[in-house]
């Protein structure tokens, strides 16, 4: 074992980990990032169509932008938090240009974009369809740059709390060695990402596990809007890779198996770049009634011509190929409604911070809120570099005000013994991964784009009894290094504990609204239910609260596409 310090400490080193570790190296403070994958192996690597921003040298206008996404948001984002959000975001794009992003650009030489659904402009900025890779390396050359200290394959079991309850630093496992260790921080920013692997299947990648709700959680932040799980239209039939919307963007039809472009039902206006949660109900009603074939419909790309596929639409054009044996330039595509995105998350301000001092949180893992009930394509990656700074510019101002960090190692023990349990434990027929497929699949069966109360209790007793289980649960591989079952089963922990705040969020909301559509409850209900869901979690259990929404200037409105 052996103890740390830094100023300040990021966990996670996707695009907003190591956005916040770059402003935070740039107010002068000692940073470091922790992180359990090589920095450019995070799931900010698989966004795919773009980022956006309302250039104002094109005649776009940030207004615009903040309505659409209050809109897409159904009402639920704070609109305060989205005004920032979409005023930064041009001076953001043109920064990750000048840092060496080389976006692609239209006939004329300029920064070229696509349009992105719930939007009426194309003001998605993108590097063909792998724009999140294109970004994250980027900033992984500025962090090698900036010779920023990586505790790279470290995996975080815990926050630490001083007597005050403020986050005064973590404890890791050097997964190389399997040591314990102890980083203190005058500030934490958690930058984990989301929580796509509670379910099966899902576009995320293997290493999505909630850690960083999880993390707060257990030291009283508050988790908001949780329920809100987005399911993206286009997800390849079995797997659930993700197709990008770019596809769409680019003018690609949905259609069911009589060949039938159904959106003009659904949404007449928008069509196949109406918002997510509207598309995916509409496929989902396809499926349900008899439209669709073996469980999906169809993506259709063959009339865009081969040229524009092979250049723009390159990365997906291999999975299609590589996954489902289709050729783009020839077949349609099958695909589904597949979990995505988690709009929820940390509770946090414009700055992120959190209610617990010392603990900032940015990215997928914390909940601004900008996304509110449903999350428009392409303002993910925007989230991550605004909120990314602007954490790591607030944890250092704040950091500069902290004197002596005073924790003990009682966190420490307490995980070492946790872990030894999970290793003394005689192995039995039950692995983590056996539970992981069983949450995954419950989460996937109750809590998805159609929900109503008997399925959303079913999920939630199955997450209940696989808690139990996880109590006697053994790790059967006994080794110190690169222990990989060993780390499945503490993401299974921090999944269970997540999964069962998603659960009691949706059962709680009896509305429909965004991503979370209820059939018992089809209406949205602004009277009751125009608030934030936020769960803490008490000595008993999780006990839900609510918070307003912040509203500026755009009243709820009926929401149609
Ligand atoms: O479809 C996509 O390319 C996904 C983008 C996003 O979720 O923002």
């Amino acid at each position: 074992m052996a103890v740390y310090q830094h100023d300040v400490v990021v966990v996670g080193a996707g695009l907003a980990g190591m956005r916040a570790t770059l402003a935070a190296i740039k107010g002068g403070a000692d940073v470091a990032m922790v992180t359990k994958v090589h920095p450019v192996r995070s799931h900010s690597n698989a966004a795919q169509g773009g980022i956006n921003a309302a250039l104002t040298s094109r005649g776009d206008d940030w207004e615009e932008h903040a309505y659409e996404t209050v809109k897409g948001s159904d009402y639920l984002g704070d609109q305060d938090a989205i005004e920032v959000m979409c005023q930064e975001a041009g001076p953001a794009i043109i920064e990750m240009e000048h840092m060496g992003v080389i976006f692609n650009r239209d006939e004329e030489g300029r920064l070229g974009t696509r349009r992105f659904g719930g939007q009426q402009r194309a003001r998605t900025f993108h590097v063909a369809d792998i724009t999140g890779q294109a970004l994250l390396h980027v900033l992984y050359e500025q962090i090698l740059k900036a010779k920023a200290r990586v505790y790279e394959e470290w995996f975080v079991t815990s926050l630490v709390t001083d007597n005050d309850g403020a986050v005064r630093g973590v404890v890791a496992i050097e997964m190389m060695t399997g040591q314990l260790h102890l980083i203190k921080a005058k500030a934490v920013i958690l930058a984990t990402g989301g929580t796509g692997r509670l379910y099966e299947p899902s576009t995320n990648g293997l290493i999505v596990t909630a850690d960083g709700q999880a993390l707060a959680y257990a030291v009283g932040a508050p988790l908001e809007d949780m329920e809100m799980v987005q399911y993206h239209p286009t997800t390849l039939k079995g797997n659930g890779i993700l197709m990008t919307e770019a596809a769409r963007g680019e003018g690609a039809y949905l259609i069911n198996k009589d060949g039938d472009r159904f959106m003009k039902k659904y949404a007449p206006n928008m069509m196949e770049l109406a918002s997510r949660d509207v598309v995916s109900r509409a496929e989902q009603t396809e499926i349900n009634e008899g439209r669709g074939a073996d469980g999906c419909v169809f993506l259709d790309l063959r009339h865009l011509g081969r040229e524009l596929i092979e250049t723009k639409l390159s990365y997906i054009n291999e999975v299609a190929l590589d996954f489902s044996n289709v050729n783009l330039a020839e077949k349609p595509c099958p695909i589904r409604p597949g979990n995505h995105y988690e709009m929820g998350g940390i509770k946090t301000d414009v700055n992120g911070r959190t209610s617990v001092k010392g603990l900032y949180a940015a990215g997928e893992c914390a909940c601004v809120s900008v996304h509110g009930g449903n999350r428009l394509g392409a303002n993910s990656l925007l989230d991550t570099i605004v909120f990314g700074r602007r954490s790591g510019e607030a944890a250092v101002e704040d950091a500069k005000q902290i004197g002596e960090i005073n924790i003990t190692e009682a966190a420490l023990s307490r995980d070492r013994d946790h872990i030894k349990q999970l290793l003394d434990r005689k192995p039995t027929s039950d692995t983590p991964a056996k539970i992981r497929l069983e949450m995954g699949r419950a989460m996937n069966d109750g809590v998805a784009v159609f929900r109503d109360e008997a399925g959303m209790q079913a999920a939630l007793k199955t997450v209940r009894s696989l808690r139990e289980r996880y109590t006697t649960l053994a790790v059967h591989d006994k080794g110190q290094v690169f222990n990989t079952n060993l780390i499945f089963a503490l993401e299974l922990g921090f999944m269970l504990e997540t999964a069962e705040t998603i659960c009691l969020g949706a059962i709680a909301r009896k509305e429909s609204r965004g991503a979370h559509y209820r059939t018992d409850f089809p209406k949205r209900d602004d009277e009751n239910f125009l608030k934030h869901t936020v769960v803490t979690k008490g000595p008993k259990g999780p006990v839900i609260t609510y918070a307003p929404v912040t509203v500026t200037k755009w009243k709820p409105q009926v929401r149609s596409y």
